[in-house]
């Protein structure tokens, strides 16, 4: 899998644990920064993530930030991504399964590096169940549409 990956300062050792676990998993990763730890701002990342993904560059993305709060918020206003912050493997499963993510969220200060990478392997390895689900994500994404309109 192509997979997108962003940090601010905060997420930033979960990011580097992040990227050498999909590596050795053979994943094609593209490290969009922060590559510091320096004090920086989460939604430049955020944003870096969502366009790759919305262009096509990527087929999944995962951001860290302190609390992944910051993140989550950010992403989800990017047309077509399905943003999902998770702090353990049973919510990672479920927004696969019923909500069809395709960004996840994590708070490096909040789930430890062994739960973080349990939690990324689920999210990675849970398809879509579709049925009743894909009326459902259309409607967001009716929404979505709607919501973009300019007002008339
Ligand atoms: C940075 O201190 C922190 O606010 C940020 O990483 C994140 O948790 C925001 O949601």
């Amino acid at each position: 899998m192509r997979i997108a990956v962003g940090s601010d300062h905060a997420g930033l050792r979960l990011k580097s644990v992040i990227v050498e676990f999909l590596k050795r998993k053979g994943h094609e990763v593209r490290d969009l920064g922060t590559h510091s730890e320096e004090s920086t701002h989460y939604p430049i990342f955020a944003k870096e993530v969502c366009l790759a993904l919305q262009n096509s560059e990527v087929d999944r993305g995962v951001l860290i930030c302190g609390t992944g709060i910051g993140m989550c918020i950010t992403a989800n206003k990017f047309e077509g991504i399905r943003a999902a912050l998770c702090l353990n493997e049973y919510m990672a499963r479920m927004s696969r399964l019923h909500n069809d993510s395709n960004v996840l969220c994590l708070g490096d200060r909040v789930v430890g590096q062994e739960l973080a990478l349990s939690i990324l392997d689920v999210w990675l390895n849970t398809p879509f169940e579709g049925g009743r689900h894909e009326v459902r994500v259309k409607l967001i994404r009716d929404i979505e549409k709607e919501a973009c309109q300019p007002d008339g």
